[in-house]
């Protein structure tokens, strides 16, 4: 089997990486900039972190529409992913609301398969979405499967914006994943096989880490949720690790998808991406919930912080997994494409800013007109 995974001296350590948004052409010395800072940051991670396998959560390079070359985004994705291929170590993804939207879906999932680094196959029984898969991971010695990882399509954008501004994983892939659930068990003497998920688009269970604030939290730390949730602002719950930039831009309707990880059991973390900005860490009903915020230097960040997430599961407990968020510049990084002002502002900081302003975050009109203040003005897109 192409690129089996295994324990190595009783661990198996994964390396995620949040939306790249990367450009297919670099027609500019700042997303030249961006990649070879992007580039750099991967590649720091690995030698780092020495990981058995690197996960890419989604909107990682778009097709532009059907008239875009094939073969030009398969040459894209090639750079873009450089430092992951060049390791040699496998890596796996799953599809954003991006990479949906030219619905050319089929040539993206295509030009993954062709990397030789790349593992996971579609299942074709599962009835909707394009890339969705589950691997097997095995012990030490190499002898018998004891975890696995799902690889799950969080779908577009909703048809109805009313109901959702995002699509969910919707009740016939549930029925998939269980049935595939119950598949490996069976094949296991019975074994449920403990697992991580990967997939872009939060599920709406995030916000049972969060807490409304208080009124005085409110202008400098709190952040507004999204879509049915927006009346209200919020912060992480104690206990909750990391860092809380943005409302989670989950689907608004719930479809059962984290209810049919209890029930199975199998399910003991799930990681994703979409947000940004978001990089914190908790439990619902003992299920760790992780995001990860963007890896890259081309959609909006909140200053030099773009993050890993390096997760480690343990031979001797795979129930127990370890994940920890590591930032740009704690791996002695330093940016080439972001302004002075981004370089140097904290996460708390940029988000204070973003909310209240500059004049109130203390800059002066002057400095706010500098090209890296200006650079921090982003409008906040589609993600
Ligand atoms: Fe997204
Ligand atoms: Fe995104």
């Amino acid at each position: 089997m192409k690129n089996q995974l295994k324990f190595n001296d009783g661990k198996f350590t994964i390396m995620s990486l949040g939306d790249l948004h990367e450009n297919r052409t670099l027609d500019n010395q700042n997303k030249i900039n961006r990649r070879r800072d992007m580039h750099n940051f991967v590649k720091t991670g690995i030698l780092a972190f020495k990981p058995d396998l690197i996960v890419l959560l989604g909107d990682t390079l778009m097709f532009k529409d059907e008239s875009e070359d094939f073969s030009e985004y398969k040459s894209a994705l090639r750079d873009v992913l450089k430092p992951v291929i060049d390791s040699g170590i496998p890596f796996c993804y799953v599809l954003g609301n991006h990479e949906h939207d030219a619905g050319q879906e089929d040539l993206v999932v295509s030009a993954y398969k062709e990397i030789e680094t790349c593992i996971g196959e579609n299942d074709p029984t599962c009835p909707r979405g394009n890339f969705n898969c589950n691997l097997l991971v095995k012990n030490s010695e190499g002898t018998e499967d004891i975890f696995n990882l799902w690889f799950i399509d969080s779908n577009n954008v909703c048809d109805n914006q009313e109901i959702s501004v995002y699509d969910w994983v919707h009740q016939d892939q549930i029925k998939w994943y269980e049935e595939k659930a119950l598949e490996i068990k069976l094949s296991h003497s019975g074994k449920t096989l403990p697992a991580i998920l990967f997939q872009h688009t939060p599920v709406i269970e995030e916000y049972q880490l969060l807490r409304e604030a208080k009124p005085h939290e409110i202008p400098f730390c709190a952040v507004e949720g999204h879509h049915k949730f927006k009346d209200k602002k919020y912060m992480l719950k104690d206990g909750v690790d990391g860092y809380l930039g943005e409302g989670p831009c989950s689907p608004c309707y719930n479809g059962g998808q984290f209810e049919s990880w209890k029930r199975t059991g199998d399910v003991v973390a799930a990681f994703f991406g979409h947000d940004h900005t978001n990089d914190f860490t908790g439990y619902v009903d003992g299920i760790m919930l992780g995001q990860n915020k963007t890896s890259g230097f081309c959609c909006y960040t909140d200053g030099c912080r773009s993050a890993i997430r390096i997760t480690t599961v343990y031979e001797n407990d795979p129930r127990n997994v370890k994940s920890k968020v590591y930032h740009f510049k704690e791996l002695g990084l330093q940016s080439t494409c972001l302004g002075p002002i981004e370089k140097r502002i904290t996460d708390k900081q940029s988000i204070a800013m973003h909310k209240i302003g500059y004049a109130a975050a203390g800059i002066t009109a002057a400095t706010a007109l500098t090209a890296g203040a200006a650079a921090l003005i982003r409008k906040f897109k589609k993600k």
